[in-house]
């Protein structure tokens, strides 16, 4: 067999949150391809990074008051931990902030702008007055034009479903200040998609694709394509594009470029690897690329094209697969099936989860259901009952009867059977249908177990005739076991290294039609225990115990806060005490006579305890000289006086300042 050289990557989680159920369910899906393709001998290099740039990653550095690279940096090492506990096999886990990104992005940009494929265009966008940035949509709200509910995005109603453009929305607000955007022009790059229709009609269809993925594309393309805006403006983390200060490359532009400056990381420090073999134009090496649906267009459309104007191979096949979904529902965080990485990792094993996604990935790209009951049946009866059961059925009579040591000889056919099979395994592997080849290999356990069963050992151990018999036959289960196991190490590595381990012995495709015959093994110890109820039951309570905390907090900030629009609402004016005098009957109170420039108003302020009327007079407050007059026990109060201290005695107004005069506002 010619020896492939790959690289793989899976799409690049956002470095805003955290890795959860649909990360993993990608990351075991490339991972379990990778290994396949390692255990068959074909170089494989896995590469990935965190997609670090966009307006998203800054407002929430804004929000947590910290840099964008120190928030980066965090999360990187975060998402890093969880996949290597997920026994995910990256060889680079990078970031798209790095210099060989900078660098590839500017590179491709160039040669794209050398190829004419830039236009600059004059662009409408809203504004933000306060912050002084411009909005995308999500950061738009306000009433929907159609039906008027409030609230809404600034691309469509969540209400009615009507899509509109931002500018269409009733009293627009901008949701990072709740200014009202406003109009503002400003110069954007574009990449001539609109140049590639044809190229991009041939190369989805060249096999590089899944039929359902072609089909949904064929909509665009037949209706054409849109030039595509690759710029933002400042302020935006990210890169900025050279020669042009102030203008920064959108993140969907470095983003997939983020796979390139990976495996350039990696080859830095890997003399042996050449960047170019692998990117060139006519490169014979492989790249596939393992993504969600949710992101085909600019892996399928935008980076093929990109890649080929400016004069880099294309990939070989993008692998598109569907979305998560607990018990038949969208993933959610109130319900507590928004899982994410470290909180399964503190409740189970990663090889369930492994399992349980290979046994349902079929390579196609329909939505993946985790039932929960399903999950726990399916890994006990499958991997417990069925595999690690013929082990654990055998290892004993070997180890303690017969010192360890393995029959001289095979004792059935069915050994032959099941490594015969290896080919048919390994295309469902090639195809990424893993759910077919975990159809098949549990029907081979059901037979391995059968052979035991009927041999029964534990009652021949009764008779001492039939020792040689004993041995045959547990020799032959543990030969069994060790071509399911082989069959299933790209899917369960941990499991498959403590059973290399116990039969002292390296398990792979090649050795497969090799059996062990007089050959020593090790102790057994256990390989995978139950998979409880119980323990998935206290994962999805913490998980929304979790929910419920961050609700809370976010609640405790929003009852604190209140909106831009609430303040601007304030007049808060300079007042000059002109006149106070104690109200009688009443304990606390006096009542002032404050100048605020153009007018007098009348003002009943508990602030007796700290001052004698005669005290105050002439000195300067701050008054809401728009507060709805109040009728009191005492009289009307038309306004309130604002002063600093903790009450009581000591209450503070302000000195009288020069400069500082009756009326003036308070901004
Ligand atoms: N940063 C971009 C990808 C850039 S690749 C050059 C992005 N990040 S993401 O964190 O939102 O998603 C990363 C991957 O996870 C995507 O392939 C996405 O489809 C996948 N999933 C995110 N949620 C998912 C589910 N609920 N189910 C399955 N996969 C989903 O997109
Ligand atoms: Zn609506």
């Amino acid at each position: 067999m010619e020896k492939r050289r790959i690289l793989v990557t899976s799409a690049l989680p956002n470095a805003n949150g955290s890795i959860h159920l649909g990360h993993l369910m990608e990351h075991i899906q490339t991972d379990v391809w990778v290994r396949f393709q390692r255990m068959r001998g074909h170089e494989c290099i896995y590469v990935c990074a965190d997609d670090t740039h966009g307006t998203a990653i800054m407002l929430k550095a804004d929000e947590q008051k910290v840099d964008p690279k120190t928030l980066i940096k965090g999360i990187k090492a975060e998402h890093e931990k969880d996949f290597t506990d997920f026994l995910i096999s990256h060889d680079n886990y990078y970031s798209t902030h790095s210099p060989e990104n900078a660098h590839y992005s500017s590179l491709i940009y160039n040669r794209l702008k050398d190829a004419g494929q830039i236009a600059v265009r004059s662009v409408n966008q809203l504004y933000d007055p306060e912050k002084d940035m411009f909005l995308a949509d999500r950061f738009i709200k306000g009433s929907c034009p159609r039906c008027k509910a409030e609230d809404q995005y600034g691309d469509n109603c969540e209400v009615c479903g009507a899509t509109y453009d931002a500018t269409d929305l009733i009293n627009p607000r901008s949701s990072i200040s709740g200014a009202e955007p406003v109009l503002k022009k400003s110069e954007h790059f574009f990449f001539t998609l609109s140049n590639f229709d044809d190229f991009l009609k041939t190369w989805t269809r060249s096999g590089t694709l899944q039929d359902q993925v072609v089909n949904k594309l064929s909509e665009w393309l037949d209706t054409g394509l849109k030039d595509w805006d690759i710029s933002r403006d400042a302020p935006y983390f990210g890169f900025e594009i050279p020669g042009e200060p102030g203008k920064y490359f959108y993140v969907w532009l470095d983003a997939p470029i983020g796979y390139m400056a990976s495996f350039q990381n990696y080859c830095e420090r890997n003399p042996g690897l050449n960047f170019d073999d692998f990117w060139e134009k006519d490169s014979d090496c492989e790249v596939h690329h393992f993504i969600g649906k949710d992101i085909v267009n600019f892996h399928a459309l935008f980076w093929p094209a990109m890649l080929s104007s400016a004069n880099f191979r294309t990939p070989t096949k993008v692998h598109t697969h569907g979305f998560v979904t607990v018990d038949g529902l969208k993933m959610s965080k109130s319900r507590g099936t928004f899982i994410n990485a470290r909180n399964y990792l503190d409740h189970l094993s990663p090889e369930y989860l492994r399992y349980y996604f290979a046994a349902k990935l079929n390579g196609n790209v329909d939505d993946l259901d985790i039932n929960l009951e399903d999950f726990v049946q399916r890994v006990n009866s499958d991997v417990v009952g069925k595999v690690v059961n013929i082990a654990s059925r055998c290892a004993g009579f070997i180890n303690k009867q017969f010192d360890g040591q393995l029959a001289a000889e095979v004792g059935t056919p069915l050994i032959d059977d099941l490594a015969q099979r290896a080919y048919e395994i390994a295309a469902h592997y090639e195809n990424s249908d893993y759910s077919k080849a975990v159809r098949e290999i549990m029907a081979m356990a059901d037979r391995a177990n059968q052979y035991i069963d009927e041999h029964k050992p534990w009652i021949m151990m009764k008779d001492e005739n039939q020792r040689d018999q004993v041995q045959q036959v547990c020799s032959d289960g543990l030969n069994l076991f060790r071509i399911l196991v082989t069959y299933l190490k790209p899917i369960l590595p941990s499991i498959a290294e403590k059973s290399e381990d116990f039969l002292a012995d390296t398990f792979d495709w090649s050795s497969l039609a090799t059996p062990l015959t007089n050959h020593k093994i090790n102790a057994f110890k256990p390989l995978l225990t139950r998979l409880e109820m119980a323990s998935v039951t206290d994962m999805i309570e913490a998980g929304k115990d979790a929910a419920q905390a961050e609700e809370d907090k976010e609640e405790e900030t929003q009852m604190n806060a209140i909106e831009y629009d609430d303040f601007a609402k304030l007049d808060l004016r300079i007042a000059r005490i002109v006149n106070a005098e104690a109200v009688e009957g009443a304990d606390k109170l006096l009542k002032l006579t404050l100048d605020i420039g153009d007018a007098q108003r009348t003002v009943l302020a508990g602030i007796k305890a700290a001052y004698a009327p005669e005290d105050i007079i002439g000195k300067l407050t701050v008054m809401v000289a728009n507060l709805a007059p109040r009728k009191m026990r005492f009289g009307i109060s038309e306004g309130m006086v604002l002063a600093a201290g903790s009450g009581d005695k000591e209450i503070f107004l302000l000195e009288p300042h020069p400069g500082a005069e009756p009326g003036m506002q308070v901004t």
